[in-house]
């Protein structure tokens, strides 16, 4: 694990507001602002933050579902964002998406094997109708779904089935990244771990690399290497699970972790509630955004946003006024 498979450079994804009768530009959203990481072959790298911090759009805009404003997205030290059409569509391939909604994310009128032969043929993958085939059962056993699952449709299975073939499917052109988006967060709790063990045991027999978005954080830390946080647009914090747990430098970073219960009854473990709502993404507070709601915000908080500290190799914040 040390080559980086995927490398961000000052990403930035706008959204321009439109309003009035003409759809004039009456403001707009920074979703991903200025926001550079790497993820290394074979890595997890948890993405975690409140809804509409930008986690969606961050990892759409790495895969070029939407088109970012600006900066680099390097794939194996390629940058992606430079390539025309032809050049992208052979690129997807490499890199896949897995949705949280697996009801909302399957054809219902298809059979689940026209649902996993689809990409194989619009790939030109496996070019023999028996290849396919085979790739097929191929898929079935990666995700533990019996032979017969080829012929049934998608109501036919639990939420959980559903997103194993959603796995299979994003499995079947043989990715090397998957944006794994809240792909547990509709399930039951008792399918979570499932899903979650599912997606780990193919990481290690395929060599995967993802990016994996959740809301939980005991969900994050179990799968991840490292987390990243995001808070309205911006990483604030990036480290190994173990070091955020115990060691957040940013406060937001402290006060989110500090809600996920302890199993040990002999740490006592403040638990910071954070008060006020998100700033508006509109319209976010000048200095670091997150000033309004952090009780160690100084003056020079409110003046412009901290550049990134590095704490050590792997562990960077952006904070005038880190937690020691
Ligand atoms: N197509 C769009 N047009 C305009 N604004 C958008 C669009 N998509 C997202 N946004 C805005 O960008 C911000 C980030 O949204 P995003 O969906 O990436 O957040 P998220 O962190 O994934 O949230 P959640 O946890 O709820 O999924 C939000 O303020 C959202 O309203
Ligand atoms: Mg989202």
């Amino acid at each position: 694990m040390s080559e980086n498979l995927i490398e961000v450079k000052n990403l930035c994804k706008r959204f321009p507001i439109k309003g009035g009768l003409l759809g004039r530009e009456v403001g707009a959203v920074n979703a991903v602002n200025n926001i550079s990481f790497s993820i290394k072959k074979g890595e997890t790298l948890g993405l975690v933050g409140e809804s509409g911090c930008g986690k969606t759009t961050l990892g759409r805009s790495i895969l070029r579902l939407i088109e970012p404003t600006s900066g680099q997205v390097k794939f194996n030290g390629e940058d992606i964002l430079t390539y025309n059409k032809n050049q992208m569509r052979a690129m997807r391939r490499k890199m896949q998406i897995i949705f949280q909604d697996p009801y909302a994310s399957l054809n219902p009128r298809m059979t689940v094997g026209s649902i996993l032969e689809e990409p194989l043929i619009i790939h030109n993958l496996f070019k023999t109708k028996e290849e396919r085939q085979k790739r097929l059962y191929k898929l079935l056993e990666y995700v533990q779904l019996p032979k017969d699952a080829l012929n049934k449709y998608p109501h036919e299975f639990s939420g959980g089935q559903r997103q194993r073939v959603c796995i299979a499917r994003a499995l079947a052109v043989e990715p090397e990244f998957i944006v794994c988006d809240e792909p547990v967060s509709a399930l039951d709790v008792s399918v979570q771990a499932q899903v979650v063990n599912l997606l780990m045991d193919l990481q290690k027999e395929l060599g995967l690399t993802y990016l994996f978005i959740a809301h939980d954080l005991k969900v994050v830390e179990y799968i991840s290497n490292r987390v990243a946080v995001m808070y309205l647009g911006n990483m604030i914090e990036v480290a190994e699970s173990h070091e955020l747990y115990g060691g957040a430098r940013h406060p937001y970073t402290k006060a989110l972790f500090s809600a996920i219960p302890n199993p040990n009854p002999n740490i006592s473990k403040e638990r910071i509630i954070l008060e006020g709502d998100i700033p508006s993404p509109m319209n976010p507070p000048a200095g670091c955004h997150f000033h309004p709601r952090c009780w160690m915000a100084k003056d020079e908080c409110r003046m412009s946003y901290p550049p990134v500290e590095s704490m050590s190799q792997t562990h960077e914040y952006r904070c005038y006024n880190p937690i020691s």
